[in-house]
């Protein structure tokens, strides 16, 4: 590994899940041309969200990161940007003010286009076409036409990028996150929801603290961190020949910069120390995000963490951990000690979406139980253990979808037909979000109160 790196060192080494273009001489077109293009994000973003995933790795504040599993080109729309920066704002306030820590907020917007499969090849009946890999490779209908990887689409998706980015750092930055407007980000279906009640009394507090303070002085006009959100955007690098065409130098630090999103993470099929993805995310000085499942030993994880981190810099590397709620016990405690015992400085994160996934009814779905359990579990090992439960990865949407099962409403197997609008795996949706939400504070703040008693003897 002492090999030097350059943006394009990927490309001698193995690589799993690539997409078989049939016309390479357009791919090679497509990606110079993207090389020429505005990067989407800036070096000293990306170094503010490592700084502030550092005091996470420290035990100090958490990190929200959701969005939905794949974006798509036909969504993509005003609206549905809105809906989720406004269900993302409610968590992020019920996080902050009910477990009174700050929140790193990180969407999976902008760019999670690219999707892993786990066979190349989609059966229905007796047709059989290569799989969906997402809008940025190939289309999701089940055609031959449609299936064909299209490099065309990286721009697509380049351009969907940029225009969601810019309504997302306007949203941000522009008034709508405003601390004073917590009672309007409840516009909308979750009114009449079931964590509405919930959410109005929290919202009651939080607008009279806010009175409070403007008596004294504090108000938004002279105070920008009441009217103003640092709002980051991640995604799985996965299709890399994209993400070298935005790999950039950075003029202040002379360091590499992957420019497609803030954060980029590292699927658990792709994650092979000596293959393509690993090369890649290497060299590149973003924060990495590592997704770890039921078969990565712990040998294995100080393997990637000396390749991905080797000089132990907090906020670096965020360990997105996604066992499934019956297996967490199993495998989580085994990582956590090995990565106390070297002494590694991480995020540790829950994903508590990808190892619960079942087939109902024919659909894919979650049950939000399961997904409840693993976050339990996720909360319990790390006291146990003495870690900090530094995050939460969830796949979710602002719109009032029917996707994965349970949850306050009690969405049933039959209910999933009515608006299973997923183009890949199941998201919770605004209310079901919220509800975990809700519980997340609970036990970050049991968490505090617990250490506090601690202390004081
Ligand atoms: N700037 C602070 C933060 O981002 C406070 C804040 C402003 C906030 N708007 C927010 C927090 C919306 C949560 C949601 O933490
Ligand atoms: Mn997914």
């Amino acid at each position: 590994m002492a090999q030097t790196w350059t943006p394009n060192s990927w490309r001698q080494k193995p690589i799993q899940q690539v997409p078989d273009y049939p016309d390479l001489a357009a791919l090679d077109s497509v990606e110079a041309r993207l090389a020429k293009y505005p990067p989407l994000v800036f070096a000293g973003e990306a170094r503010r969200l490592k700084s502030a995933l550092a005091n996470v790795a420290d035990g100090r504040g958490f990190l929200l990161q959701g969005g939905d599993c794949a974006e798509s080109f036909a969504e993509h729309g005003a609206d549905t940007i809105r809906d989720f920066f406004r269900a993302f704002l409610q968590m992020a306030v019920v996080l902050t003010f009910g477990a009174q820590q700050p929140v790193v907020k990180v969407g999976r917007i902008a760019g999670q286009f690219a999707k892993p499969r786990s066979s190349g090849i989609e059966k229905q009946g007796d047709v059989s076409l290569p799989s969906y890999r997402g809008d940025i490779i190939n289309g999701i209908e089940f055609t031959e036409e449609a299936r064909v990887p299209n490099p065309e689409r990286q721009v697509m998706a380049y351009r969907q990028s940029a225009a969601t980015l810019n309504l997302l750092r306007a949203f941000a930055m522009g008034g709508y996150a405003n601390l004073e407007n917590v009672h309007q980000w409840m516009l909308g279906f979750v009114k009449d929801s079931p964590q509405a009640e919930r959410y109005r009394k929290l919202a009651d507090r939080i607008s009279e603290t806010m009175d409070f303070m403007k008596a004294i002085g504090i108000t938004a006009e002279n105070h920008p961190s009441l009217r103003e959100t640092d709002f980051f955007t991640s995604h799985e690098a996965l299709l890399l020949g994209y993400e070298q065409a935005l790999t950039r130098v950075d003029s202040t630090s002379g360091d590499w910069y992957a420019t497609s999103g803030h954060m980029i993470w590292i699927g658990d099929r792709t994650r092979q120390p000596d293959h393509a993805h690993i090369e890649y995310c290497r060299g590149i000085k973003n924060p990495l995000g590592l997704k770890c499942g039921p078969s990565l030993t712990a040998d294995g994880l100080i393997e990637l963490i000396d390749i991905l981190n080797p000089a132990n810099e907090a906020g670096r590397l965020t360990l997105i951990c996604r066992f499934g709620h019956d297996k967490v016990a199993e495998h989580l405690p085994r990582l956590i000690r090995a990565v106390e015992r070297e002494g590694k400085k991480v995020v540790w994160s829950c994903d508590p979406m990808h190892g619960n996934t079942i087939t109902l009814n024919n659909y894919k779905t979650r049950p939000f139980e399961r997904i409840l359990s693993e976050v339990e579990s996720f909360f319990q090992i790390h006291r146990a253990e003495g870690s900090h439960p530094g995050g939460i990865h969830i796949e979710m949407t602002g719109n009032d979808v029917t996707e994965c099962t349970g949850g306050a409403r009690a969405l049933s197997g039959d209910d999933l037909a009515d608006r299973y609008h997923t183009h890949c795996d199941p998201r919770l949706n605004a209310d079901q979000a919220l509800e975990l939400a809700f519980l997340l504070a609970e036990r970050m703040k049991g968490g505090r109160d617990e250490k506090k008693m601690v202390v004081n003897g």
